[in-house]
């Protein structure tokens, strides 16, 4: 049974005294892959000293068709990891645990939100992407080239990344929530020759028309030769002669048995695109050897996964996490994981603890917004549970509150289950500062020390490292496997953005501090990206689908601290002098916002403003927007600000 009483030591620790940590149990730390703090130490020593030592150990544990000739070579800020080695990342996810005896163990439990229920075993698992991989060679499909996958949380999503990676085709999965506007960018951008999608996918008892997004986002597209459809929901679609084919079709007559190719190391894995400081995002590209070193060593000792765990990561395959801890951190590992469909409360509230309960789920990985959308929920939604299978939970995407954590400590994991909070990007394809179950000693709102291989460290505007709990810019300086390449097709935005700051180092655009003992509090980002339910999207996005509409003719984004999603789209727009400002205008720009970005992306308040804060050059001070959103106040410096009648201007419009 869960204790309903939060005890002495959670309760200080609601006093935020930073000195007042959570260690893992004789019990855990000794069945544990990393025992003991001297344990973690003396290997994150070596894997900085000696990365070379270190990082091979861990790859000798994989399958390689060759072996590398170097580990390691680095020349800011290209890094080519594993050169010379002959992989294949399907083959080690697949492949390698049928010959392992694990044939007929769980892969994937897969339930869907309707309620169905399909287990894949290893064995099936590797005839599924066995014969689609056959089926997308059949499709013409050829190595580098680009698929873009747009599916809902089914097992064919994964079977479709890993049969992508088997034949050395480079995927790029969008997020079922984004509109046919962002899959049409990323259509072009990336230039792919097919699009694996489905009729439809089920959210909250309703449906999400994917292939509809998907026609009307290939509407005068001249890439894409192919689209294969996987019959999900029995809606109405329409299927383009000679283009569209359905999922069921392609793979009825392609061979169930297919020989994994080994790629080059450096061979491109995926392009997963993310938000950044303009309206462009940037399709961040992954390789395949480094990042599957880095994803399956991750995996192994921060949730130290066993033989007989059940894992579930409650992520969508579309965000980087989904990649790297749903298709190939934990397959690598040979694990058995939960796969859910659909949303959180659907039917009730209880969903996700009805089905940690059904299939004994001893590893649970989910993102802050969650746990404070269930603590909103309500007690009673966990109270009817057992979840007593649980040993191990994790957290990431975003800051974790003390309250939050102490919750989810407690009420979720009996105080008896360590609580992982990891910190990571899509950029670096893997965790970077977490704890370690077994031997960390946790508290919240940290996610504490740098994973092996990980030189994390916290910078001044001067290079210097900053003085403990000083806020600085989070740094990393050295390379680590899964490292991303390049922004794909932009090599110069990939320099600049990510390599500009400080000579051969890799900026994250994350603020931090770090205590006396080394533990790494994450601040925020540093650049004008908003983390919205742990959704990465940048202000510029936002502000640029704004100015598409007719009736704007100027918008700024800023983001307010929100109860559950961490952080809230607010909007301030000026209207072109003819419009008037009403409030079915407000309904009809949200949803605007939504059909160009996607739902995600709908502001949770738009304010009409006669004018924004500008300098005397004309650029917004986003600063004093962020500060009125926050307090209704303006009390900073506007000495610099061109208009002063602007700020009482402003007041008045989030009043309204
Ligand atoms: C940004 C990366 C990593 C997968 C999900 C998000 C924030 C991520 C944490 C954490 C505080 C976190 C950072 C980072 N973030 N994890 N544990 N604590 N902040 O991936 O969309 O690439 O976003 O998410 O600000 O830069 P992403």
């Amino acid at each position: 049974m869960n204790k309903t009483s939060i005890s002495a030591k959670a309760k200080k620790a609601t006093l935020f005294d930073e000195n007042t940590e959570f260690k893992p149990s004789k019990e855990f730390s000794k069945n544990a892959h990393i025992k003991s703090m001297a344990q973690y130490k003396r290997m994150h020593k070596e894997s900085i000293d000696q990365p070379d030592k270190f990082w091979a150990r861990e790859a000798n544990e994989l399958t390689w068709q060759k072996k590398w000739d170097n580990v390691l070579e680095w020349k800011a800020p290209d890094a080519k990891w594993f050169k010379g080695a002959k992989l294949n990342i399907c083959e080690n996810c697949v492949d390698r645990h049928v010959e392992a005896g694990r044939g007929n163990k769980a892969a994937i439990i897969w339930e869907g939100e309707p309620g169905d229920k399909r287990v894949i075993t290893y064995r099936q698992l590797l005839r599924d992407v066995s014969r689609f991989a056959n089926a997308l060679i059949a499709e013409g499909v050829k190595p580098k080239d680009r698929v873009l996958i747009y599916m809902p949380m089914t097992p064919e999503a994964s079977i479709a990344m890993l049969a992508c990676a088997r034949i050395g085709a480079v995927h790029s999965v969008v997020f079922g929530g984004f509109s046919a506007e962002s899959i049409k960018d990323r259509l072009e951008d990336s230039e792919a020759v097919a699009v694996i999608t489905c009729d439809g996918g089920w959210r909250r008892g309703g449906t999400v028309e994917l292939k509809a997004n998907v026609d009307a986002a290939l509407k005068g597209n001249k890439t894409v030769k192919t689209v294969i459809v996987q019959k999900r929901i029995g809606n109405d679609v329409t299927m383009k002669k000679g283009r569209d084919k359905w999922w069921e079709d392609v793979i009825a007559d392609a061979p169930a048995v297919h020989k994994p190719k080994g790629f080059n190391s450096e061979h491109p894995l995926f392009i997963l695109y993310t938000s950044g400081s303009t309206g462009k995002p940037k399709g961040i590209l992954h390789t395949t050897g480094g990042y599957m070193v880095g994803t399956y060593t991750t995996a192994k000792y921060i949730f130290d996964l066993k033989e007989d765990d059940v894992y579930w990561c409650t992520a969508d395959v579309g965000w980087i996490t989904g990649h790297s801890y749903i298709t190939y951190g934990p397959l690598l590992n040979g694990v058995t994981q939960i796969m859910y469909e659909g949303a959180p409360n659907y039917p009730e509230w209880n969903r996700f603890w009805s089905i940690i309960e059904e299939y004994g789920v001893s590893i649970f990985y989910t993102a802050p917004t969650a746990i404070r959308a269930f603590i909103k929920a309500g007690d009673e939604h966990v109270d009817k549970h057992d979840l007593s299978s649980l040993r191990l939970l994790g957290t990431v995407g975003e800051p974790i509150n003390p309250a939050a954590w102490l919750w989810y400590y407690e009420k979720i994991g009996g105080g008896k289950c360590p609580i992982v909070d990891t910190w990571w990007q899509t950029e670096t394809g893997a965790v970077m500062i977490t704890p370690l179950p077994g031997c960390t000693p946790i508290k919240p709102g940290t996610a504490t020390l740098p994973f092996f291989g990980v030189d994390a460290a916290i910078l001044d505007e001067d290079s210097n490292v900053c003085k403990p709990n000083v806020p600085g810019k989070l740094v990393i300086r050295k390379p680590w496997p899964s490292m991303l390449r390049n922004i794909y097709g932009d090599k110069k935005r990939y320099k600049d953005t990510y390599w500009g700051d400080y000579k051969g180092m890799y900026t994250a655009g994350d603020g931090a501090r770090m205590d006396k003992k080394g533990n790494i509090y994450i601040v925020g980002r540093l650049d004008d990206v908003l983390n919205v339910s742990g959704h990465r999207l940048g202000t510029a996005e936002v502000e640029s689908s704004l100015v598409a509409h007719k009736a704007v003719a100027e918008a700024a984004v800023v983001a307010k601290p929100h109860e559950v999603k961490g952080e809230a789209i607010v909007c301030f727009v000026t209207l072109k002098s003819n419009v008037k400002p009403t409030d079915k205008l407000k309904i009809e720009l949200r949803n605007h916002v939504g059909k160009i970005i996607g739902a995600i992306a709908k502001p949770d308040a738009i304010h009409f403003a006669p004018a924004l804060p500008k300098t005397r050059s004309g650029k917004i001070m986003r600063r004093l927007l962020k500060e009125l959103v926050k307090t209704g106040q303006v009390t900073g410096n506007v000495s610099t600000l061109e208009d002063s009648k602007v700020i009482t201007d402003l007041q008045k419009s989030i009043k309204e």
